[in-house]
C-alpha cells in the first residue's frame, strides 16, 4: 500500500484531515449499523445539546507501524471500556465496547496511507467521540447523539520530542471531588483552556493541578497523569479519584514490574514529597512519557536531578519497554497488541 507523502518525522500533534472516519447515529432508544465516510464535517443544529450544555466525551489512541511492516493499535478494548464510564456519567447512551474497536479498526484500516511508517518517529492519533446532536434548551439530556471515530497523524505532543519540560502548579482546579475529572469529558478540557494559555504566556509547557479540595496533593496535568521515580528506584504515581485512569500509565506500572522488576506504588502523592523524587514524567497516549525536568511551585523550584537535557535512566526504560511493546520488537503481553 502506497503512503501518502507525507514529511512524517516533522509533525506536530495537529489535526490533518485523512480520507475516512466512522460515524454511527443514536436515535429512538438504538445505535444504527454505522458506516465510513468522507465527509469530515457535522451538521448540527443551533440548539444541539453538545453546544449548549457541552454534552460530549472522546477517547485518544493510536495506531502503529511494527518493525515488521503491520499496523496495530494499542489495548483499544481499555479505551472502549473508559468511553462506556465516560458515557454513563455524562447520560449518553453506551456505543457497545465490541463494536468501538471495530470502529477503530476500520477507520485505521481506511486510512493505512496515513500511518507513519516505522522508526518516523510519529503515529496515527485515533479519536473516538460522542456528543447529544438534537436540540435542548432545559437542562436536561438529549435523545440522539452521534458517535464517530477520525484519525490524524502526529508527532511529539510537547515540542522538542524526549526533551524534559518545564511545568508549573496551578492555582485553578481541573476537577472537584465526586464531579467529572476521572471520566474524558469536553468540559475538563474546557475549563483547562484558560490555564494553560496562561501557562503558555508565562513559559511553561503543562499546568500540574494539584487536588481542590486540600491543595496538597499531585493529581495530573490537563492532558496526562504523573509518574515520579523514587531514589531507589520505586515507581509512584498519585492515587485519586478526581484523575482520568489513563491506560497508559497502567500499562506502563505492568511494564515496570513485569519487565523491568521495579517496585511501584499507586498511592496519594504529596506535593511536598515532589522535591525528593529522582524523576518526574507526564504519561498518556499523546505523552507517551515526556519528562519532566524542572516544577515551579510559586516561589519554590523542584529541579530533578535528571535534568534538563535528557529522560533520566528509569523514566527512559520505561519508554523504551512501552514503545518497544508497541512497535512490535519487545513481546507484548497477551491481549495488549491489536492487528489490523
Ligand atoms: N489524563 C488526562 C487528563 C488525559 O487527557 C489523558 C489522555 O488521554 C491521560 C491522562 C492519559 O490517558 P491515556 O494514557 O489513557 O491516554
Ligand atoms: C490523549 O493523550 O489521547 C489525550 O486525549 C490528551 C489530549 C491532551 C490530547
Amino acid at each position: 500500500m502506497e503512503k501518502k507523502n507525507i514529511d512524517w518525522s516533522n509533525l506536530g500533534f495537529a489535526y490533518m484531515q485523512t480520507d475516512k472516519r466512522y460515524v454511527s447515529n443514536y436515535k429512538d432508544g438504538a445505535w444504527d449499523e454505522g458506516t465510513l465516510t468522507s465527509d469530515a464535517n457535522i451538521v448540527l443544529n443551533e440548539c444541539a445539546c453538545v453546544l449548549q450544555y457541552a454534552q460530549t466525551c472522546f477517547e485518544g489512541l493510536k495506531a502503529y507501524t511494527t518493525e515488521d511492516g503491520h499496523i496495530v493499535t494499542f489495548r483499544p478494548d481499555l479505551n472502549a471500556q473508559r468511553m462506556a464510564s465516560s458515557a454513563k456519567r455524562l447520560e449518553m447512551p453506551v456505543f457497545p465496547e465490541d463494536r468501538f474497536v471495530e470502529a477503530v479498526h476500520k477507520v485505521v484500516e481506511a486510512n493505512a496511507a496515513y500511518v507513519p511508517p516505522y522508526g518516523s518517529g510519529a503515529t496515527l492519533y485515533i479519536r473516538p467521540y460522542m456528543f447529544g446532536s438534537n436540540s435542548v434548551i432545559g437542562v436536561k439530556p438529549a435523545e440522539e447523539y452521534q458517535f464517530r471515530v477520525f484519525t490524524t497523524p502526529v508527532g511529539p505532543y510537547f515540542k522538542g520530542g524526549a526533551k524534559p519540560i518545564t511545568i508549573r502548579v496551578c492555582d485553578y482546579d481541573r476537577a472537584a471531588p465526586h464531579g467529572t475529572g476521572h471520566v474524558k469529558a469536553g468540559l475538563n478540557y474546557a475549563m483547562s483552556l484558560y490555564a494553560i494559555v496562561d501557562a503558555h504566556e508565562k513559559g511553561f509547557d503543562e499546568n500540574m493541578y494539584l487536588d481542590s479540595a486540600t491543595r496538597t496533593k499531585v493529581e495530573e496535568t490537563g492532558g496526562a497523569n504523573f509518574l515520579f521515580v523514587t531514589k531507589d528506584n520505586t515507581v509512584v504515581t498519585p492515587k485519586s479519584p478526581t484523575i482520568l485512569p489513563s491506560i497508559t500509565r497502567r500499562s506502563l506500572l505492568y511494564v515496570a514490574e513485569h519487565y523491568l522488576g521495579l517496585k511501584t506504588e499507586e498511592r496519594e502523592v504529596y506535593m511536598d514529597e515532589v522535591k525528593d523524587f529522582a524523576e518526574c514524567g507526564l504519561c498518556g497516549t499523546a505523552a507517551v512519557i515526556s519528562p519532566v525536568g524542572k516544577i515551579v511551585d510559586h516561589d519554590k523550584e523542584i529541579c530533578f536531578p535528571s535534568g534538563m537535557e535528557k529522560m533520566g535512566p528509569t523514566i527512559q526504560k520505561l519508554y523504551d519497554t512501552l514503545t518497544g511493546i508497541q512497535m512490535g520488537h519487545i513481546e507484548a503481553p497477551e491481549g495488549w497488541i491489536h492487528k489490523i
